[in-house]
């Protein structure tokens, strides 16, 4: 079946310090959001695209994608739900309600055609994210006078790392994310509001190539893993 894609794309990037959105920043001579826009438009079965912006962006009109007849806008919001919201809310009005929805972060350029088809295989289940088993020592932490400590070890042994895309049916996850604003709970990813209402969501092994464009050296291993997967 035919999905669409969602890419919050409203954000300001304040943790990457530019002159400029982070999702505008160059790489490889083109903004990051360009290359996004493009990766996704080459996968197969896909029957649109929703880009959430910021009421004052200025830069999406200047790109290539821009007036691709799968691409469409909306005005995102304040936090990234309200954006995905949106973006959400566009599509209730046009498609039906079992469409397979994936929400995909701008800042994500490097996701693998494998990986998109194995989260939208048969065999994977309705709801699913592409997610990365935590490598890394896991500690918790607690302040003491301005100071952070160790509080304990987290076993990392079923900690996972949550990727996107993220997929759910369109009217599951479009009632989950606006009860959860509702009820004012912070989602900082869709399975999270999907979570929150007792649903089970799939995790599936995605590639550590999938980096997401967070400070200023992710921009040139992004580059890197782009050169090597087009020359
Ligand atoms: O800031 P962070 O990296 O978590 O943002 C993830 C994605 O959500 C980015 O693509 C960003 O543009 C988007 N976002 C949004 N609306 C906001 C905040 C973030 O669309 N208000």
């Amino acid at each position: 079946k035919d999905y669409w894609v969602i890419v919050p794309a409203a954000g300001i990037g304040r943790r990457m310090g530019a002159d400029r959105p982070k999702q505008y920043l160059p790489l490889l001579g083109r903004p990051l959001l360009s290359l996004t826009l493009r990766n996704i438009l080459g996968w197969s079965g896909l029957a649109g695209v929703v880009v959430s912006l910021s009421e004052q962006d200025t830069y999406f009109s200047h790109l290539k994608e821009a007036n691709h007849p799968l691409v469409h806008r909306v005005i995102g919001g304040a936090e990234r739900a309200d954006s995905v919201l949106s973006a959400l809310d566009f599509l209730a009005q046009r498609v039906s309600g079992d469409t397979p929805v994936l929400v995909h972060d701008a800042a994500r350029p490097c996701v693998s055609e494998r990986d998109i088809y194995a989260l939208l295989s048969d065999n994977v289940s309705s709801m699913a994210l592409l997610a990365r088993p935590a490598c890394d020592t896991i500690k918790q932490s607690h302040r003491v006078g301005g100071e952070t400590y160790v509080e304990k070890t987290v076993s990392r042994e079923n900690i996972w790392l949550a990727q996107t895309p993220q997929r759910a049916p369109l009217n599951t996850l479009h009632s989950c994310l606006g009860k959860a604003m509702e009820q004012g709970v912070a989602v900082t990813d869709e399975a999270s509001a999907l979570e929150l209402f007792g649903h089970s969501l799939q995790l599936v092994t995605g590639d550590s190539d999938n980096i997401k464009v967070t400070h200023p050296a992710d921009i040139v291993i992004a580059e890197t893993i782009l050169r090597l997967r087009y020359s």
